[in-house]
């Protein structure tokens, strides 16, 4: 079900690949489109979660003693707002005890530059951290280059993205200066159009899920 080339896996399961068709299409309305959009952040953060380290507890059951493991990395989510909230709200879900660090960046639609208007970051991060940058759409990559190279300054110890969509141009930004990071996406689109949206992609993804 999974592809995984060098440090992008890809989740082909059938579930991931159908609810991509519902938000790719133009006739979705924003109800379906966030509801499509949370049950993928649901399944691309399980997938990309399967690299967090365990250790093994005993419990009692109603019956017996039985072994089982718990999360030891101190697990950090930071979306990227304002679309990357509707990853966070699912990623939450199935990790209650990460921490939820936001990130705020607006990408300038005529330079297509990322600026910053939010950051509310610790001076250290736990050596043990683990973050997940939580953006639905690597583009030209500037948005996920800026959150990466906040938390590559924190010195966490590992940085993972999770994009719904990406284009291969923002793979390769990504790649370039963070060869470490392991990016887990519904797809690899063809390319970029001249005003930096991916194709065939899904449109503006905030302004599909906002309504606005
Ligand atoms: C979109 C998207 C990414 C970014 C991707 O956000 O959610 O954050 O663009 O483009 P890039 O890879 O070229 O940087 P946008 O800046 O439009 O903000 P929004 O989520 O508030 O709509
Ligand atoms: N941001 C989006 O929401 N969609 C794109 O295709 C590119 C950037």
């Amino acid at each position: 079900m999974v592809v995984t080339k060098n440090m992008v896996k890809v989740v082909s399961h059938p579930l991931v690949q159908t609810h991509l068709t519902q938000i790719r299409d133009i006739n979705t309305n924003p109800y379906e489109f966030r509801n499509s959009c949370k049950i993928l952040g649901r399944y691309l953060v399980y997938e990309a979660i399967s690299n967090l380290n365990t250790r093994e507890i005993n419990v009692e059951t109603p019956v017996a003693k039985a072994c089982g493991l718990v999360f030891t990395d101190y697990i950090i989510l930071a979306p990227v707002l304002r679309a990357g909230l509707v990853l966070a709200e699912e990623a939450q879900a199935i990790l209650p005890t990460a921490r939820i660090y936001h990130i705020g960046l607006k990408r300038n639609e005529k330079t297509l530059e990322a600026n910053s208007y939010y950051s509310n970051l610790p001076k250290m991060a736990p050596s043990s951290s683990v973050v997940y940058v939580l953006d639905p759409m690597l583009a030209t990559g500037g948005s996920a280059m800026a959150a990466c190279e906040l938390f590559y300054n924190l010195n966490v110890a590992q940085i993972n993205l999770v994009s719904i969509v990406c284009a291969p141009e923002g793979v390769a930004k990504i790649h370039a200066k963070f060869p470490q990071i392991k990016i887990t996406t519904a797809s690899i689109d063809d390319c970029l159009n001249e005003h930096g949206y991916i194709v065939p992609g899904l449109g503006d993804c905030g302004d599909r899920l906002f309504a606005t």
